[in-house]
């Protein structure tokens, strides 16, 4: 049986949704962002330190990593892991599903821009505006990598833990 992973952009949903379907289907729940500030300390800081691209590299060996866990748990990627080939690669034998989201309703959960390095370094442009750019350039690798798209109507979380459970 192969893992849950959800993706999608900034303010999707898809530690809390990960963590309400986990609870529902007595799987174990990974955020691979979490393991990275486990491991790593926190992102902004590891950002300036060492840049985009060593970031990259260290999330591709945590997902490939966590994917390889020995139970079948839902793993919630952070939102620009789909930008890395080796990463695309391995979600071809998961079961991926897209968070959609409206640009209102991001707006509404990146409130705190400040632990998302990819909305702030070197723009003093609103959060928003960074996330709708990065969004238009993803949003193509994000349908590719889905199995199941959850549309951004169904806005609560267990709506959409829900509807993921009926498409498996
Ligand atoms: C990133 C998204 C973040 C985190 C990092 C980079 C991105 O995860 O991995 O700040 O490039 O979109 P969330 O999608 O959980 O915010």
């Amino acid at each position: 049986m192969s893992n849950i992973v959800l993706i999608g952009p900034m303010g999707s949903g898809k530690s809390t949704v990960g963590a309400a379907l986990a609870r529902r289907l007595g799987r174990p729940h990974v955020d691979t962002d979490h393991f990275f500030v486990a491991r790593n300390g926190p992102i902004p800081e590891y950002f300036s330190a060492h840049g985009e691209a060593a970031f990259r590299a260290e999330e591709a060996r945590i997902v490939a990593e966590l994917l390889d866990a020995p139970r079948p748990s839902v793993v919630s990627l952070g939102g620009g892991s789909v930008v890395s080939a080796e990463i695309r690669a391995l979600l071809k034998s998961q079961f991926v599903v897209m968070l959609d989201v409206t640009e209102a309703q991001a707006e509404a959960r990146i409130g705190d821009a400040a632990t998302r390095p990819m909305l702030t370094a070197g723009t003093s442009a609103p959060p928003i505006e960074r996330w709708k750019r990065i969004y238009a350039e993803r949003e193509p690798l994000y349908r590719e990598c889905a199995d199941l798209i959850v549309s951004a109507a169904e806005a609560t979380i267990e709506d959409r833990a829900e509807t993921i459970i009926q498409a498996m």
